[in-house]
């Protein structure tokens, strides 16, 4: 019996020792983490139960029967999170170069089978060469199936892709299909096809970082949703996310322990606005002051800055911000803005997030770039996207609500349950310039008629009584008792049931 135990314990010893001492040693170099490390930081310690550990690929072809390593480059199972059940899956480049073969991917499929049927979440941790050469279509077929995957667990538990080193070719499809996705500066890159086959195909030449570093990904294309600037702050932020979430589409988020009284009363929000309209304030001191203890979580920090998404609480339950930024483009909605918005509110609603929305909007952007972009039909993905979302909806106007910007902003019209404004807000078809320059063309020469009808038009409409005074805003409500309102409100939608009619599934304009 010692005999046999020394036996497991040998071949346990083998598979923990990857690639081996030099691969190891290679990729520490990189400043990379090994795919047990990274496991290691991600989960509680001591909580890893792993699977297939003696998992070996099938493969006789081009040598590869005296190369079988248990394992077979990715390591399988699931732990916790502050005591919450994760499934996790880390490829191990210094095997085979973490490259996914028909066994490599069933092991993937496998926890993804069980995450989807236990109902908890699926962190992949990538760091991979691809599709293994030497299998041909047998590992085409195997991320084939992990795609598949990605697509049925969409909206059933939370999938979040952590990008640790190499992501190329279709492989980048399936962290693409994911909730979440996060890279490492300097030690990550994304692209359908490297450097070289761009150079042959179109000419360009680009490095790989500037082709799909993590600052390309999180600053021009928006595949990522941040970027971290090691493998340990990556491993601690995904923690501090998860934490924000529920496990699965059959529970609410979690409850977390608060030290923040709900009635905190933030006089400093009373001076917030400027008294210029035109001159821009910082979106996140309204966020951050309405937080429990000030704890942001910031979603797609570095795109679109224009709109902020992320996570907060509030009284300790999870509640999902979408907030006009007036100091990036003074707020406006744009493609990229509607579409950053619009993905982080259909997340919110799949897993039962309420919705804050923080409204300081003065309309679309125009122009030629925006209408040939599709800035309609983008537009229209934040305005769908709000009118489907059936959880609890806060709308909060601080300012600006000019125009269809107004209606797309989580307005009562797109059924928001409460719906709050300062008395410094403007809800108005446009700004009092653009007014009466069109209601008053004839006058336009003369300044004492325009600065007559430019002060009626402000004394009618740049404040929320209007709206108030037709329901469309149920309170006008005091900035410094934000918060408060804010908690009393949610507080009061915790049991709301809202259905949507039946159907197979909407049609979302994409
Ligand atoms: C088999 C692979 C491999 C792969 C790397 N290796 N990629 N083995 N299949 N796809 C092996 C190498 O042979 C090497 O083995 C070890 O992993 C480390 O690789 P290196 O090249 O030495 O490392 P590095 O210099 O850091 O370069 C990493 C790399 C490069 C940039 C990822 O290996 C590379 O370009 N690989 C091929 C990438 C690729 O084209 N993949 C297919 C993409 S298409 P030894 O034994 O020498 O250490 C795809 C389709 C998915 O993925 C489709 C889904 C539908």
């Amino acid at each position: 019996m010692t005999d046999i135990l020394e036996q497991l314990e040998a071949r346990r010893a083998e598979a923990r020792a990857g690639g081996g001492e030099k691969r190891v040693a290679a990729q520490h170099a990189k400043g990379k983490l090994t795919a047990r490390e990274r496991v290691e930081l991600l989960l509680d310690e001591g909580s890893f139960e792993e699977y297939d550990m003696f998992v070996a690929h099938r493969t006789t072809e081009f040598g590869m029967a005296a190369n079988r390593p248990p394992g077979d480059g990715v390591i399988t199972g699931w732990g916790t999170v502050n005591g919450r059940q994760v499934y996790v899956y880390s490829q191990d480049f210094t095997v085979l170069g973490g490259s996914v073969s028909e066994t490599h991917g069933q092991k993937i499929c496998k926890i993804m089978d069980m995450a989807m049927q236990n109902g908890a979440p699926v962190v992949g941790i990538n760091d991979s060469g691809g599709a293994r050469i030497q299998e041909g279509v047998d590992s085409l077929a195997a991320y084939g199936e992990v795609f598949q995957r990605n697509i049925e667990a969409s909206g059933v538990v939370p999938q979040i892709s952590m990008i640790m080193g190499p992501c190329a070719g279709g492989a980048v499809y399936s962290p693409a299909m994911t909730d979440f996705i996060f890279m490492v500066k300097d030690s990550s890159y994304m692209f359908v096809t490297g450097p070289d086959v761009v150079k042959t195909v179109t000419n360009e030449v680009v490095t790989a970082e500037e082709l799909g570093g993590a600052s390309t990904h999180t600053r021009k294309s928006s595949v990522a949703d941040g970027a971290f600037e090691n493998d340990v702050e990556a491993m601690s932020e995904v923690r501090r996310l998860i934490d924000f979430l529920p496990l699965s589409n059959r529970e609410k988020p979690p409850v977390r322990p608060f030290f923040d009284s709900p009635d905190r009363i933030e006089e400093s929000l009373d001076t917030l606005i400027p008294d210029n309209p035109n001159q821009p304030y910082d979106m996140k001191e309204l966020i951050t002051k309405l937080a429990d203890e000030g704890d942001f979580y910031e979603i797609q920090e570095d795109f679109a800055g224009n709109i902020l998404t992320g996570f907060i609480r509030l009284e300790g339950q999870t509640v999902g911000v979408v907030a006009n930024q007036p100091m990036v483009l003074a707020g406006v909605l744009d493609i990229d803005s509607a579409r950053k918005g619009a993905r982080f509110v259909r997340f919110c609603d799949c897993f039962e997030i309420p919705i804050l929305s923080l409204v300081d909007v003065p309309g679309f952007l125009p122009g030629v770039t925006q209408e040939y972009g599709g800035v309609i039909k983008h537009g229209a993905k934040l305005l769908f996207a709000y009118g489907e979302a059936t959880v609890p909806k806060v709308t909060v106007i601080t300012r600006k609500a000019y125009g269809g910007a107004y209606v797309v902003m989580s307005s009562k019209h797109l059924r928001a349950d409460v719906n709050y404004a300062w008395p410094t807000s403007e809800i108005a078809v446009m700004g009092a310039k653009g007014a009466v320059e069109i209601l008053h063309r004839a006058d336009l020469g003369d300044a004492e008629k325009i600065a007559a009808h430019t002060k009626e038009y402000e004394d009618r409409f740049a404040n929320p009584f209007v709206a108030a005074e037709r329901g469309h805003i149920d309170e006008v409500i005091q900035p410094h008792s934000t918060r408060r309102r804010i908690c009393r409100a949610f507080a009061a939608l915790r049991r709301k049931d809202k259905k949507m009619p039946w159907k197979k599934h909407d049609n979302i304009p994409l």
